[in-house]
């Protein structure tokens, strides 16, 4: 099936997320396609993770809706934890636990009872087989981001939800990270993932959408957006010579540090 046909697998709708008085999204619309890597670019405050914790029915949308797979998420809420692995911007979980204890626990949560081995196995492919008796206060941050996603793709979820799934971690880490990611791709999942890094969205998305002040600033693949913003003024006053999408992205969304 050609890409552009490939039926969507999320689809967010006109979202609105207010607190109290502050408009963090307002009326954001996208999907992404089942097989596809959809980046989430914006600036500190540009209302990424208000949309992922809508997605994910962490709070409640003051406006527009969310779909999986063309249901909507607030009818039913069970079967979108089942399909829906989430990966937090700040996980953290309870410091005297230990990794192997947490592990069967979170995928206790989702129904799947792992033996010794299979955890073994599970932390094996993270790297992080060694620190199976450790109490997770004693990891270090890499090895918490590690375990986090272990955790989030514990249930083998045909969506996944990575609210920067790669900060803090090395190059090595990070690469593991995206062919873990690109893996799920090819087995025909979704990923809908934020990022800072416009090398990473280069890397591995598929799509990207700019947010900023949660609108919709731009979106397409990474060469259309380079491609149709390579002569926009406010790009070529930010770019030093070739435009990449770090220049397109700081020229739409200005280079003025948020709060
Ligand atoms: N629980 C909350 N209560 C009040 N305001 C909030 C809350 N969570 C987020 N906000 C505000 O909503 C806006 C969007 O925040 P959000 O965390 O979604 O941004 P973000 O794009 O994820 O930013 P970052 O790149 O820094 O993670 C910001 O102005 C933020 O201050
Ligand atoms: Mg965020």
């Amino acid at each position: 099936m050609p890409e552009d046909c490939r039926p969507p697998s999320l689809t967010v709708d006109g979202l609105v997320v207010r607190f109290g008085s502050r408009v963090a999204v307002s009326g954001l619309s996208f999907s992404v396609r089942r097989g596809e890597i959809f980046g989430l670019l914006g600036p500190n405050g540009a209302g990424k993770t208000s949309t992922l914790s809508a997605i994910e029915g962490l709070l409640t949308p003051d406006g527009g809706r969310v779909t999986i797979d063309g249901v909507d998420v607030r009818e039913a809420p069970l079967s979108v934890r089942a399909r829906v692995g989430v990966l937090l911007q700040a996980s953290s979980f309870q410091p005297e636990l230990t990794i192997a204890q947490i592990v069967r626990l979170f995928a206790g949560l989702h129904g799947l009872r792992l033996d010794r081995g299979q955890i073994r196995a599970r932390l094996r492919e993270a790297g992080l087989e060694r620190e199976a008796g450790k109490p997770f206060r004693k990891l270090s941050g890499g090895q918490q981001r590690r375990l986090a996603l272990l955790v989030a793709t514990a249930h083998e979820p045909p969506i996944l939800l990575l609210d920067e799934p790669t900060t803090g971690l090395d190059p090595q880490s990070r690469r593991q990270l995206w062919d873990r990611i690109e893996a799920r791709r090819a087995d025909g999942g979704s990923v809908l993932l934020t990022t800072h890094s416009m090398e990473e969205a280069q890397a591995v998305c598929d799509r990207v959408a700019i947010v900023d002040l949660g609108a919709l600033v731009a979106a397409g693949t990474p060469e259309e957006l380079v491609g149709s913003h390579r002569d926009d003024p406010r790009v070529r006053a930010v770019a030093h010579g070739e435009v990449t999408l770090e220049d397109v992205f700081i020229g739409l969304t200005g280079r003025m540090i948020r709060d």
